[in-house]
């Protein structure tokens, strides 16, 4: 007979035979002395290197300005890796195999010579695929995206239809300021590029927790059949983080919460949760029911903001006993800004599975804690057995998905608590990806790098999706335009934003559930005599 860890493995379903498999490349990273490229990019190709998970042969190239020897370049990476928290160290022989494979190119993306040497560079790795398949990663501000696109077409770097090779352009986030300048620079990128040679960040779709909602919600019988305005009472997203701006003053002064986080990661989350079956797990069939969903989220006009949405920016306080200054006071920030640190929304989602759900959506840096979760909340069941004992107090069930940290899905139902008396008390069923898989859930760089080296995109944004998203935050900021942050919107560092957060669910009769740190035991207090 078997065991049932045989036939466990027995029933693992491995999709990764149907994924095209990854030709040799080179791949060049423009914004090469930026912070992206040593404590994520490198660090992720790095350890796709030790799983063996890079094609058979492969290449890196850094295009920045400073002039430096490869070697430099070579150390430099290799100190900032090793000032990483990590559980993976570094493997001296690994790492000397990897180095290998990394270059530097010195140049300025405003001049056409340093395209010639950076081709003259890729040509020296011989005429197989090395110097034809091209994966140009722009680590850099997206003002420069179309210049960059523009010199590497003009360099004959990059080619529409290529017949020896392919080439690629991934784009780092802030996909532009607002719907015009998104617009703007998918014409400039569409001008010297196929759309499907363009791939978009989107490093939450990275995630392992957020893959896995459409596991969770197509592959079990159990969810889907509750997942409507049948079963569903409400929706709450939340995206906390302790931290706040810290060096990212100048960035974060142009974006906001709103843009920063609701624009993509937020929205992106939102759509997996409640997006329709695809017809297949092809990219473009995904995607299309993401945007089918991103456009039926209702608009909030302008004149409806100030009751839909709550914004806020921290004030001084603590954040886990250590002190905070005021976001106004923190490094490249205006002393009198309005730029929102946090950011609350209703929303509504018009369409024939979810009219009528409200989803309730929040984030904010200097929060309590950094945790992402979506939390479904369901209806109440009809209360006539246990209402005579447990009033209107019998608690609804609700799923909640822990995007980060504790990554894992968590169910409350009521049971009754053991004992001679009738007690009823919610319990929690918990599905945790440390207890289940171990402790090491790869970065979603390694995934996303990976995939774009194969082709794949069905983890990066469509054009479409992206201008969908900005339609809805661009009607959101001109509620703001012009009104400076009241006194009640600030609030002290370390708690969980403006009261008038609250108040935003208040009015519906919900309340914000709090992201908890897992609990693996019930606590004794609870339990029956
Ligand atoms: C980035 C934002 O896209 O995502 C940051 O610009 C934010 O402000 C970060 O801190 C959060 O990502 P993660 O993976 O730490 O949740």
């Amino acid at each position: 007979m078997l065991s049932s860890e045989a036939l466990d493995e027995l029933m693992i379903c491995r999709l990764d035979s149907a994924r095209r498999s990854v030709e040799p490349c080179t791949i060049v990273i423009f914004g090469a002395s930026g912070d992206l490229t040593s404590r994520k990019l490198i660090p992720a190709l790095y350890d796709l290197h030790q799983q063996k998970l890079l094609p058979s042969d492969y290449r890196i190239i850094g295009f920045a300005r400073s002039a430096k020897a490869d070697d430099v370049w070579r150390k430099e990476l290799l100190a900032a890796f090793e000032k990483l928290p990590r559980s993976r160290r570094v493997e001296p022989g690994a790492w000397k195999e990897f180095a290998s494979k990394v270059h530097y190119c010195r140049g300025d993306i405003d001049d056409g010579d340093s395209f010639q040497k950076l081709k003259t560079l890729v040509a020296g790795f011989g005429a197989g695929p090395l110097s034809h398949n091209l994966l140009f990663y722009l680590a850099i501000s997206p003002s420069r995206f179309g210049q960059a696109v523009a010199q590497l077409c003009q360099a004959g770097l990059l080619c529409r239809d290529d017949p020896h090779g392919w080439q690629r352009v991934v784009v780092e986030k802030p996909f532009g300021h607002d719907l015009a300048s998104a617009r703007g620079l998918n014409h400039e990128l569409t001008r010297h590029a196929h759309e499907d040679q363009i791939f978009r960040i989107d490093h939450y779709l990275g995630k392992e927790t957020v893959q896995n909602l459409l596991t969770f919600r197509f592959s079990n019988a159990l969810f889907e059949p509750l997942w409507s305005r049948n079963s569903v009472d409400h929706v709450q997203i939340t995206v906390s983080e302790s931290l706040g701006v810290g060096r990212r003053g100048g960035y974060y002064e142009e974006a906001g919460a709103l843009r920063d986080m609701v624009q993509n990661h937020i929205l992106q989350v939102m759509s997996l949760v409640t997006m329709e079956p695809p017809v297949s797990l092809e990219a473009e069939p995904i995607r299309d029911e993401k945007v089918k969903l991103i456009e039926s989220i209702r608009a909030i006009p302008p004149e409806q903001v100030s009751r839909m949405v709550v914004r806020g920016q921290y004030a001084a306080g603590a954040v886990n006993g250590a002190a905070q200054a005021a976001y106004r006071h923190e490094p490249l920030v205006r002393p009198d800004s309005n730029v929102e640190t946090y950011v609350a929304l209703k929303l509504h989602v018009d369409n024939w599975r979810w009219s009528g759900v409200p989803f309730y959506v929040r984030t904010g840096k200097c929060l309590p804690l950094s945790a992402s979760e979506v939390r479904v909340q369901f209806r109440p069941t009809p209360n006539v057995l246990f209402a005579a004992r447990c009033g209107p107090r019998l608690d609804a069930n609700s799923v909640t998905i822990r995007l980060q940290p504790n990554e894992g899905i968590t169910m409350r139902i009521n049971g009754k608590v053991p004992g001679a008396s009738m007690q009823i008390r919610p319990v929690r069923m918990h599905f945790s990806y440390d207890a289940e898989f171990g402790a090491y859930t790869p970065e979603a760089y390694e995934r996303l790098l990976l995939d774009a080296m194969a082709g794949d995109a069905t983890l990066f944004l469509r054009r479409d999706e992206v201008e969908a998203a900005w339609t809805l935050v661009d009607s959101i900021r001109a509620g703001w335009d012009g009104v400076p942050m009241g006194e009640r919107e600030f609030y002290p560092a370390g708690t969980w934003g403006p009261k008038s957060s609250e108040d935003l669910l208040a009015r519906s009769g919900h309340a914000w559930r709090e992201p908890q740190p897992l609990q693996r035991t019930n606590p004794a207090p609870d339990r029956a005599p």
